[in-house]
Protein backbone atom coordinates (compact mmCIF):
# COMPACT_ATOMS: atom_id res chain seq x y z
CA UNK A 1 0.00 0.00 0.00
CA UNK A 2 2.66 2.24 0.74
CA UNK A 3 6.42 2.61 0.27
CA UNK A 4 9.02 4.39 1.36
CA UNK A 5 13.07 4.45 0.87
CA UNK A 6 15.37 6.62 1.94
CA UNK A 7 12.60 9.34 2.09
CA UNK A 8 13.84 12.88 3.16
CA UNK A 9 11.88 15.94 3.07
CA UNK A 10 13.70 19.25 3.44
CA UNK A 11 11.17 22.99 3.68
CA UNK A 12 12.04 25.67 2.07
CA UNK A 13 13.42 26.86 5.28
CA UNK A 14 16.07 24.54 5.37
CA UNK A 15 14.16 22.68 8.05
CA UNK A 16 14.68 18.73 7.44
CA UNK A 17 11.41 17.54 8.69
CA UNK A 18 12.27 13.76 7.52
CA UNK A 19 15.01 12.39 7.24
CA UNK A 20 16.23 8.63 5.52
CA UNK A 21 12.61 7.32 6.07
CA UNK A 22 12.77 3.20 5.00
CA UNK A 23 9.49 1.58 5.86
CA UNK A 24 6.36 -0.66 4.16
CA UNK A 25 3.18 -0.41 5.06
CA UNK A 26 1.16 -3.49 3.92
CA UNK A 27 -2.48 -3.36 2.89
CA UNK A 28 -4.88 -3.48 5.38
CA UNK A 29 -2.96 -2.29 8.26
CA UNK A 30 -3.87 0.05 11.29
CA UNK A 31 -1.00 2.18 11.77
CA UNK A 32 0.08 4.69 15.06
CA UNK A 33 2.24 7.60 14.08
CA UNK A 34 3.22 8.49 16.79
CA UNK A 35 5.93 11.02 18.47
CA UNK A 36 6.99 14.31 20.17
CA UNK A 37 5.15 17.44 18.49
CA UNK A 38 7.54 17.96 15.92
CA UNK A 39 8.89 15.15 14.98
CA UNK A 40 7.01 15.03 11.52
CA UNK A 41 4.20 13.06 11.28
CA UNK A 42 1.81 15.38 9.70
CA UNK A 43 4.53 15.91 7.15
CA UNK A 44 4.45 12.52 6.53
CA UNK A 45 0.62 12.24 6.08
CA UNK A 46 1.35 15.23 3.91
CA UNK A 47 3.79 13.56 1.86
CA UNK A 48 1.10 10.81 1.38
CA UNK A 49 -1.27 12.16 -0.38
CA UNK A 50 1.12 14.44 -2.79
CA UNK A 51 0.15 17.73 -0.31
CA UNK A 52 4.50 17.98 -0.62
CA UNK A 53 7.38 16.13 -2.87
CA UNK A 54 9.63 14.47 -1.19
CA UNK A 55 13.43 16.06 -1.28
CA UNK A 56 14.77 12.89 -2.18
CA UNK A 57 14.09 9.39 -1.83
CA UNK A 58 11.16 7.49 -2.49
CA UNK A 59 7.84 7.49 -1.96
CA UNK A 60 5.34 5.06 -3.43
CA UNK A 61 1.53 5.28 -2.38
CA UNK A 62 -0.89 2.91 -4.05
CA UNK A 63 1.92 2.38 -7.12
CA UNK A 64 1.90 6.85 -7.32
CA UNK A 65 5.33 7.32 -6.83
CA UNK A 66 4.79 10.58 -5.15
CA UNK A 67 8.11 12.61 -6.41
CA UNK A 68 7.58 12.26 -9.88
CA UNK A 69 4.12 12.15 -10.26
CA UNK A 70 2.24 15.01 -12.56
CA UNK A 71 -0.75 17.17 -10.75
CA UNK A 72 -3.40 14.89 -12.42
CA UNK A 73 -2.13 11.94 -11.16
CA UNK A 74 -1.85 13.35 -7.67
CA UNK A 75 -5.47 14.58 -8.34
CA UNK A 76 -6.14 10.86 -9.09
CA UNK A 77 -4.71 9.42 -6.35
CA UNK A 78 -6.59 11.74 -3.55
CA UNK A 79 -9.83 10.23 -4.94
CA UNK A 80 -8.54 7.02 -3.66
CA UNK A 81 -7.15 8.74 -0.47
CA UNK A 82 -9.98 9.43 2.81
CA UNK A 83 -8.09 12.30 4.48
CA UNK A 84 -8.84 13.73 7.91
CA UNK A 85 -7.13 16.63 8.78
CA UNK A 86 -5.47 18.32 11.56
CA UNK A 87 -8.45 20.05 13.18
CA UNK A 88 -11.09 18.71 10.67
CA UNK A 89 -11.38 21.21 8.14
CA UNK A 90 -15.18 21.38 7.74
CA UNK A 91 -16.52 24.05 5.76
CA UNK A 92 -18.54 26.01 7.99
CA UNK A 93 -20.83 27.85 5.13
CA UNK A 94 -21.86 24.28 4.06
CA UNK A 95 -24.24 22.07 5.88
CA UNK A 96 -23.45 18.15 6.95
CA UNK A 97 -24.74 17.07 3.41
CA UNK A 98 -22.66 19.32 1.22
CA UNK A 99 -19.30 18.74 3.89
CA UNK A 100 -19.81 14.81 3.67
CA UNK A 101 -20.75 15.03 -0.28
CA UNK A 102 -17.63 16.95 -1.31
CA UNK A 103 -15.25 14.40 -2.48
CA UNK A 104 -17.71 12.89 -4.32
CA UNK A 105 -19.14 16.39 -6.19
CA UNK A 106 -15.10 16.39 -7.33
CA UNK A 107 -15.72 12.85 -8.83
CA UNK A 108 -19.29 14.27 -10.54
CA UNK A 109 -21.78 12.49 -8.55
CA UNK A 110 -25.47 14.72 -9.20
CA UNK A 111 -27.56 15.07 -6.13
CA UNK A 112 -29.34 12.10 -6.50
CA UNK A 113 -27.27 9.84 -6.56
CA UNK A 114 -25.30 11.38 -3.81
CA UNK A 115 -28.44 11.79 -1.28
CA UNK A 116 -28.60 7.90 -0.48
CA UNK A 117 -25.08 7.75 -0.39
CA UNK A 118 -24.20 10.99 2.23
CA UNK A 119 -27.38 9.23 4.16
CA UNK A 120 -25.63 5.98 4.82
CA UNK A 121 -22.38 7.17 6.10
CA UNK A 122 -24.25 9.29 8.34
CA UNK A 123 -26.09 6.96 9.54
CA UNK A 124 -22.18 4.52 9.92
CA UNK A 125 -20.81 7.71 12.50
CA UNK A 126 -24.45 7.69 14.24
CA UNK A 127 -25.43 11.01 12.94
CA UNK A 128 -28.16 11.06 10.34
CA UNK A 129 -30.48 13.28 11.98
CA UNK A 130 -27.58 16.15 11.42
CA UNK A 131 -27.73 16.13 7.57
CA UNK A 132 -28.73 19.43 7.12
CA UNK A 133 -27.06 21.08 10.40
CA UNK A 134 -24.59 23.47 9.73
CA UNK A 135 -20.79 22.24 11.53
CA UNK A 136 -20.59 24.39 14.04
CA UNK A 137 -24.18 23.53 15.79
CA UNK A 138 -22.35 20.34 16.26
CA UNK A 139 -20.10 18.77 19.44
CA UNK A 140 -16.49 18.74 18.35
CA UNK A 141 -16.90 14.91 18.90
CA UNK A 142 -19.62 14.93 16.21
CA UNK A 143 -17.94 17.25 13.82
CA UNK A 144 -14.69 14.84 14.41
CA UNK A 145 -17.39 12.05 12.86
CA UNK A 146 -18.49 14.26 10.31
CA UNK A 147 -14.85 14.35 9.24
CA UNK A 148 -14.70 10.71 9.23
CA UNK A 149 -18.04 10.21 7.26
CA UNK A 150 -16.27 12.59 4.51
CA UNK A 151 -12.94 10.34 4.33
CA UNK A 152 -14.72 7.12 3.68
CA UNK A 153 -17.76 8.45 1.76
CA UNK A 154 -15.66 7.24 -1.36
CA UNK A 155 -14.65 3.81 -0.48
CA UNK A 156 -11.20 4.84 -0.35
CA UNK A 157 -8.70 1.80 0.56
CA UNK A 158 -6.21 4.07 2.30
CA UNK A 159 -7.68 6.51 5.30
CA UNK A 160 -5.13 8.98 6.42
CA UNK A 161 -6.14 10.55 9.76
CA UNK A 162 -3.96 13.71 11.81
CA UNK A 163 -5.03 13.62 15.13
CA UNK A 164 -8.73 12.82 14.44
CA UNK A 165 -9.07 12.37 18.71
CA UNK A 166 -7.32 15.94 19.32
CA UNK A 167 -9.25 17.75 21.72
CA UNK A 168 -11.47 14.67 22.37
CA UNK A 169 -12.35 13.26 25.96
CA UNK A 170 -11.69 10.14 26.41
CA UNK A 171 -15.20 8.24 25.78
CA UNK A 172 -15.31 10.30 22.14
CA UNK A 173 -12.13 9.68 21.36
CA UNK A 174 -12.53 5.81 22.11
CA UNK A 175 -15.44 6.66 20.24
CA UNK A 176 -14.03 8.21 17.15
CA UNK A 177 -11.61 5.41 17.08
CA UNK A 178 -14.32 2.49 16.88
CA UNK A 179 -15.50 4.00 13.63
CA UNK A 180 -11.89 3.67 12.16
CA UNK A 181 -11.36 0.59 13.18
CA UNK A 182 -14.42 -0.80 11.93
CA UNK A 183 -13.18 0.64 8.64
CA UNK A 184 -10.26 -1.13 8.76
CA UNK A 185 -11.72 -4.77 9.17
CA UNK A 186 -14.03 -3.80 6.40
CA UNK A 187 -10.24 -3.60 4.85
CA UNK A 188 -9.66 0.03 4.55
CA UNK A 189 -5.94 0.98 5.63
CA UNK A 190 -5.85 3.11 8.58
CA UNK A 191 -2.87 5.63 8.88
CA UNK A 192 -3.24 7.62 12.06
CA UNK A 193 -0.89 10.12 13.56
CA UNK A 194 -1.64 10.77 17.77
CA UNK A 195 -0.41 11.79 20.97
CA UNK A 196 -3.43 9.80 22.56
CA UNK A 197 -0.98 6.60 23.29
CA UNK A 198 -3.51 5.09 25.95
CA UNK A 199 -5.67 4.41 23.27
CA UNK A 200 -4.06 2.05 21.86
CA UNK A 201 -4.87 -0.25 25.30
CA UNK A 202 -7.86 -0.72 23.73
CA UNK A 203 -7.42 -0.13 20.47
CA UNK A 204 -4.31 -2.45 19.59
CA UNK A 205 -2.02 -1.58 16.10
CA UNK A 206 1.13 -1.19 14.45
CA UNK A 207 3.17 1.54 15.96
CA UNK A 208 5.23 3.51 14.55
CA UNK A 209 7.09 5.88 16.30
CA UNK A 210 9.04 9.26 14.78
CA UNK A 211 11.49 11.12 16.73
CA UNK A 212 12.84 14.07 15.10
CA UNK A 213 12.35 13.20 11.63
CA UNK A 214 13.86 9.88 11.66
CA UNK A 215 12.02 6.58 12.27
CA UNK A 216 12.26 5.15 16.16
CA UNK A 217 10.63 1.55 15.82
CA UNK A 218 7.58 -0.45 14.43
CA UNK A 219 6.06 -2.74 16.72
CA UNK A 220 3.38 -4.86 17.43
CA UNK A 221 1.39 -2.85 20.64
N1 LIG B 1 5.70 24.61 5.96
C1 LIG B 1 6.76 24.44 6.74
N2 LIG B 1 7.89 25.12 6.54
C2 LIG B 1 8.98 24.93 7.33
N3 LIG B 1 9.04 24.06 8.35
C3 LIG B 1 7.93 23.34 8.60
C4 LIG B 1 6.74 23.50 7.83
N4 LIG B 1 5.80 22.65 8.31
C5 LIG B 1 6.39 22.02 9.36
N5 LIG B 1 7.66 22.42 9.54
C6 LIG B 1 8.62 21.93 10.54
O1 LIG B 1 8.85 20.55 10.28
C7 LIG B 1 8.91 19.82 11.51
C8 LIG B 1 7.86 18.72 11.50
O2 LIG B 1 6.57 19.32 11.54
P1 LIG B 1 5.24 18.46 11.55
O3 LIG B 1 4.10 19.40 11.40
O4 LIG B 1 5.37 17.38 10.56
O5 LIG B 1 5.27 17.85 13.03
P2 LIG B 1 4.20 16.94 13.80
O6 LIG B 1 4.91 15.71 14.19
O7 LIG B 1 2.97 16.81 12.97
O8 LIG B 1 3.90 17.81 15.11
P3 LIG B 1 2.52 18.01 15.93
O9 LIG B 1 2.42 16.81 16.83
O10 LIG B 1 2.79 19.26 16.72
O11 LIG B 1 1.39 18.15 14.98
C9 LIG B 1 8.72 20.84 12.62
O12 LIG B 1 10.00 21.20 13.09
C10 LIG B 1 8.07 22.01 11.94
O13 LIG B 1 8.41 23.21 12.56
MG1 LIG C 1 1.00 17.47 13.21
Amino acid sequence: MIHMSNLMMRYQTGKVALSGLNMDIPQGSFVYLIGESGAGKSTLLKMMYGGLRPTSGQLKVQDTTIRGATEGQVRELRQRIGIIFQGNRLLASRTIFENVAMPLRVQGWDAVRLLPRVKKVLAFVGLEDRLWSYPETLSGGEQQRIAIARAMISNPPLILADEPTGNLDDDTARHVLDLLMSLNKLGTTVLMATHDLHLLTSHPGLVVQLHQGSLVTGKKA
